[in-house]
């Protein structure tokens, strides 16, 4: 089953071929660059940016794979959560390609298929726990099948990447700024003290990260030496030396630490309720963070539980996550009507897809 994949919920346009689980070919097009100069993602340049894109990715995809719209059996697009004029671009751009080539429609949860992706290159074992760690969200699921995931915890405010992002964003890092506040977070060990570890004190598997971004910025504010006059760009953070690049290593490694903690203790803490579970996935964009992975390889190490976690370009968005998941759904008998909706951050995603009969051809 020849699987497309469409992804434009955010700032990367992104298209895949998956055919029987296997990839056979991706294009994508980040617009950082483009949002970079406002300091985060702004919705409406976004949405013209995939409108523009979109299209090109698309006919080079087909050229590079050598297959040919008709070759297409499912039509697969991130239905949501993201930013609604985006997810607007890629569903309506799925439904005219389903129209002109009679191949079903399938909307993909974003947030499931970050957690899926990894089944690409190796077996997923369920029933798994899933910690999403994305620049929007912060979920824990019990993942029971592909198409069977109940929500157990979230954050109450900013995800953690949003607190990467943020945080980065008070000492004038690029944007964004995660995998910089990673770099140098490689470089020194944590100061544990430094800062809280926020909303650890409670039963619930819930996460809050405004109070740490609060602390950060406070800190930041009594260290002013730590900030860059300006917003600075990744060369120069590559190539900063000395006792600036010290402090900051100490700092952001501090930083990293405290969200780092809170994941684990949660994701513990979920081990301990949900009852037996075979492995823990760990996906998103801060799955790709080195300090997050070490401590999930020990948590499972500890818990003798499989760790799966999908290679470097596989944690941030992408169109093959999104044909993955479409193909594992399609194959488990469902799909969407031309009526399918687009759904915005923030609003549940829901359970609308059409069961008909689990004999697919793969
Ligand atoms: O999953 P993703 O590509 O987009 C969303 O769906 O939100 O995640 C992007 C997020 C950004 O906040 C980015 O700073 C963060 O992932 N990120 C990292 C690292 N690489 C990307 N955060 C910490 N360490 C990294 N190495
Ligand atoms: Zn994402």
């Amino acid at each position: 089953m020849l699987t497309l994949g469409i992804e434009t919920s955010c700032d990367e346009t992104a298209v895949a071929l998956v055919d029987g689980g296997h990839l056979l070919g991706e294009k994508l097009a980040t617009q950082v660059d483009v949002h970079a100069l406002f300091g985060g993602v702004v919705p409406e340049i976004a949405s013209r940016e995939h409108l523009r894109i979109l299209p090109r990715l698309f006919r080079e995809l087909m050229v590079e794979t050598g297959k040919s719209p008709s070759d297409i059996d499912r039509i697969a697009v991130a239905r949501g959560p993201g930013l609604l004029g985006s997810l607007l671009v890629g569903v309506s751009f799925a439904k005219g390609l389903s129209l002109a080539t009679g191949a079903p429609l399938i909307g993909v949860n974003h947030l499931w298929a970050h957690l899926l992706v990894a089944g690409l290159a190796e077996d997923l074992h369920f029933p798994a726990l899933g910690l999403l760690v994305s620049g929007g969200h912060t979920h824990i699921y019990l993942v029971r099948s592909p198409v069977d995931f109940e929500l157990l915890g979230r954050t109450l405010d900013d995800a953690a990447g949003e607190a990467f992002d943020k945080v980065a964003k008070v000492l004038n890092f690029p944007y964004p700024g995660g995998r910089f506040i990673d770099m140098l977070a490689q470089e020194s060990v944590p100061d544990k003290k430094m800062f809280p570890r926020p909303y650890i004190d409670n039963p619930t598997l819930d996460f809050s990260y405004s109070g740490l971004k609060t602390a950060f910025a406070l800190h930041a504010a009594a260290h002013p030496e730590l900030v860059f006059a300006e917003m600075v760009d990744s060369d120069a953070m590559e190539s900063l030396e000395g006792d600036r690049r010290k402090a900051l290593a100490k700092v952001c490694s501090s930083f990293n630490w405290s969200v780092t903690e809170t994941l684990r203790i949660k994701v513990e803490r979920a081990l301990l309720t949900v009852g037996p579970v075979k492995s823990l996935i760990v996906a998103g964009g801060v799955a790709a963070n080195s300090m997050l992975r070490e401590t999930m390889r020990r948590v499972a190490a500890k818990n003798r539980l499989e760790l799966t976690l999908p290679e470097l370009s596989l944690c941030t968005d992408n169109g093959a996550m999104i044909a993955y998941a479409g193909w594992l759904f399609s194959k488990a008998g469902y799909s969407h009507g031309l009526e399918l909706e687009p759904i915005p951050r923030g609003r549940v995603v829901p359970l609308d897809w059409v069961f008909s009969g689990d004999n697919i051809e793969e």
